[in-house]
């Protein structure tokens, strides 16, 4: 289209203009990740006193989340797909609730009318030649959502990359333009810890050459993806990655090339971390950034051939069954990929699916191996779909294997100090009555 400037000309307006379009009782989705429009929902905070009851729902944000404020209560009411730091003590205190749901399956609530979103607040770079704004750092749920809005407001911000893929919107799809340029916030990485170095040791000897990997965010993903330099010829198929993938691909570890399902290509759909995680993907064709419904289906993820799926969690019990979305009752992350990313790896040819995690939390205080679940516990990877359970004392396979071998291999990688208080748990797990 040749004339998109006057019809962008024609949709500019103030943020306090554009949101006029949010009333009482309104569903409003907020782009995810670092993409999350921080001037937009400042300015709907700030026409407070005219609404009520409106549910901002989305994923994990980086960034404030003012809309979470205690003085909002009954104003703005937050419904997390996926809990993370910023609104975790919304939902955790009551001011928020939280929806356990697939990754993948979370664009179909927007479009079989499940969920269906009055207003999205997006985030895009400035249009290129033709009319077309990126969004970014997030594809993820948010394209979907923007393209499904009943009504889509734009920020305009050329400090957000311009990524590759399917991740562009044209300008005469929005109701509303708003420019305003500001720093995208940062992820910050957890500590890796030893714990997490040893962790990494046991799984990087379970990815082959030639592997596709999915690997997430925080201490031990850092720590696989740092123990990874002597590997060769990886590829990448995730949901999203971070800073620690740097490296790989500048040092040619990974390189794509013998990738069974977008060879030469790394298919993301968002990332998390720092600046220079965002320099590297702008306008960069390597990564492939495409929606969730896409990234995450287990079917798309078991044509990666060598598929490594590598995912963290809370709380293992003697059975296999994993929990890593709350900490007993009490919601603290979400369900996000884990099972999506398990599932595909365990159908894919040569397929590692793996569940990592340290085997102690609170110091060393506590067994993340433990008899039985904390009580409400959500279990996320059920004990069918469990394969391999890496600690910082071993790595076992689960697959195939009865309860009872399941309970030996589990307090074989417990922490020594925790293996015969579990040992007594088991035989009392197993008795006949
Ligand atoms: N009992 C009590 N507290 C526990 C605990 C347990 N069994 N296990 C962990 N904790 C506490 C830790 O002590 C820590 O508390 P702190 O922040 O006060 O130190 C906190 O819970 C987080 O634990 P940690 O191991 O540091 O979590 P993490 O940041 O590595 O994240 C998950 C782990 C499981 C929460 C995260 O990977 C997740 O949300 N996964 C589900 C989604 C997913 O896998 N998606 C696909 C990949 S992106």
């Amino acid at each position: 289209m040749k004339n998109w400037s006057s019809q962008y000309e024609a949709r500019r307006r103030t943020a306090a203009e554009a949101l006029q379009a949010v009333h009482s009782g309104h569903r409003v989705y907020v782009h995810m990740g670092a993409a999350a429009p921080l001037p937009l929902l400042h300015a709907l905070c700030g026409q407070a006193s005219r609404l009520q009851n409106v549910e901002i729902l989305h994923c994990i944000t980086v960034g404030e989340a003012p809309y979470t404020d205690p003085a909002h209560c009954g104003i703005f009411r937050f419904n997390a797909l996926f809990i993370s730091g910023n609104t975790r003590c919304a939902v955790q205190q009551g001011r928020g609730d939280y929806i356990p749901v697939f990754l993948h399956e979370i664009e179909d609530l927007f479009t079989n009318g499940t969920l269906p979103i009055d207003v999205a607040l997006i985030q895009c770079t400035p249009p290129d030649q033709f009319g077309y704004m990126s969004l970014g750092t997030d594809i993820d749920l948010s394209l979907t959502a923007a393209r499904h809005a009943r009504h889509l407001v734009v920020q305009v911000n050329p400090r957000l990359p311009r990524t590759c893929g399917d991740t562009m919107l044209h300008v005469t799809e929005c109701h509303s333009i708003v420019e305003a340029t500001h720093e995208l916030p940062e992820f910050q990485q957890g500590e890796i810890t030893p714990a997490h170095r040893a962790i990494a040791a046991h799984v990087s000897n379970l990815i082959p050459d030639g592997a596709t990997i999915q690997i997430g965010v925080g201490g031990i993903p850092e720590a696989v993806l740092a123990s990874l330099s002597n590997h060769k010829d990886l590829g990448v198929h995730t949901e999203m990655f971070s800073d620690g993938i740097i490296p790989l691909f500048e040092s040619g570890v990974i390189n794509n090339s013998r990738k069974s399902l977008h060879p030469h290509k790394a298919v993301t759909s968002f990332v998390l971390g720092t600046r220079a995680i965002y320099d590297y993907i702008d306008n960069n064709p390597v990564f492939e950034f495409l929606s969730n419904r896409y990234t995450n289906d287990p079917c798309v993820i078991a044509q990666n051939d060598r598929m490594v799926a590598v995912n963290a969690a809370l709380e293992v019990d003697l059975s296999g069954q994993v929990c890593s979305d709350s900490i007993g009752s009490i919601p603290f992350s979400g369900v996000g990929g884990q099972v999506d990313f398990i599932r595909g790896a365990a159908h894919s040819k040569g397929g590692v699916p793996v569940i990592a995690l340290p085997a102690t939390a609170k110091n060393g205080a506590l067994s993340r191996i433990v008899p039985r679940l904390k009580p409400g516990a959500g279990v996320v990877t059920s004990r069918a779909d469990v394969h391999w359970v890496v600690t910082e004392f071993g790595a076992v396979n689960l697959h195939g294997r009865n309860l009872r071998q399941r309970a030996e291999a589990l307090i074989g990688i417990a922490d020594p100090k925790f293996q015969a208080e579990l040992e007594r748990e088991a035989a009392g797990l197993f008795q006949k009555s």
